[in-house]
């Protein structure tokens, strides 16, 4: 632990599973203070009790703006300031459009888009109050994809286009709150092994170096928060070693 996240409180959405858990666990070995939001409770305690009594648990589905705005409340009731949201709760199915199933488009558009929109809407407030506080910058990461910068086959319909929906989203963002500190960044990963990749198919017969693991974009989401104060990494496009598109 380098300790330079001591005194920081870190939420992050979808810290059940995959990416977001790991950067739970990295934000937490550099001295956060973490908030797990997610649906499947249990798995967000089973990670509370490893990380220690810092850490709490907020049961949540993204996509219910009323009760993303209680959790990120209770968030700052609970720990006090909220210094870095990470959006990283999302879902992808990969169909081509002819035998695509709406309910799966809309699911993608709900958590992608919906779910980054109402926890970056509750969060902006008390994100401004901490950039203004003592540590005089505060962050919000949001995890899009290499599908959010190129569409790299038919198949990635509508899970690119939520990706570059948070893309252009997250630039104007960007362009209103650096004057107030709070940082705009947005990590964008290639194939990367996760429930989410396990069960749409996305894995394939990829070798060692054609994937990376959820810890190598906790990583990237690292980086970004612990740049000293005058930097602000807008984007971090990272892919496997072998990922050609
Ligand atoms: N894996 C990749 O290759 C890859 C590449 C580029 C970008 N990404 C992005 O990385 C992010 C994390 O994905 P992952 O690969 O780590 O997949 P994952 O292991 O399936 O994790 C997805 C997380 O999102 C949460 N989530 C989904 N729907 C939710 C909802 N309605 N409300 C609250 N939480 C919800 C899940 O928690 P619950 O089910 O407990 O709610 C889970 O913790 C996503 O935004 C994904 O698009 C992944």
């Amino acid at each position: 632990m380098s300790g330079a996240l001591d005194g920081v409180v870190a939420a992050v959405t979808g810290a059940s599973s995959g990416i977001g858990e790991a950067t739970a666990r990295a934000l937490a070995a550099e001295g956060a203070a973490v908030a797990l939001l997610a649906r499947r409770r249990d798995r967000l305690e089973d990670l509370a009790r490893e990380l220690g009594e810092a850490t709490t648990v907020h049961e949540v589905d993204v996509t219910d703006g009323a009760a993303v705005a209680a959790a990120v409340a209770d968030v700052v009731a609970r720990h006090g300031r909220l210094d870095v949201l990470v959006n990283n709760a999302g879902y992808g199915s990969m169909t081509p459009a002819a035998e695509a199933d709406l309910a799966e488009w809309r699911t993608m558009v709900d958590v992608n888009v919906g779910g980054v929109l109402a926890t970056t809407h509750a969060a902006l407030g008390p994100l401004t109050d901490a950039a203004t506080g003592g540590r005089g910058v505060a962050d919000v990461v949001t995890i899009s994809s290499v599908a959010g910068r190129k569409v790299s086959g038919p198949a990635v319909n509508v899970y690119a286009a939520t990706k570059h929906a948070v893309g252009a989203f997250s630039e104007a963002l960007r362009q209103e709150f650096a004057p107030r500190h709070v940082r705009i960044g947005l990590v964008e990963p290639g194939l990367v092994r996760s429930e989410l990749t396990e069960g749409n198919g996305a894995l394939g017969e990829v070798g060692e170096l054609g994937v990376m693991e959820a810890a190598d974009i906790a990583d990237a989401v690292v980086y970004m928060v612990t740049r000293p104060r005058r930097v602000a990494v807008n984007e971090i496009l990272i892919r496997p070693i072998e990922q050609t598109r």
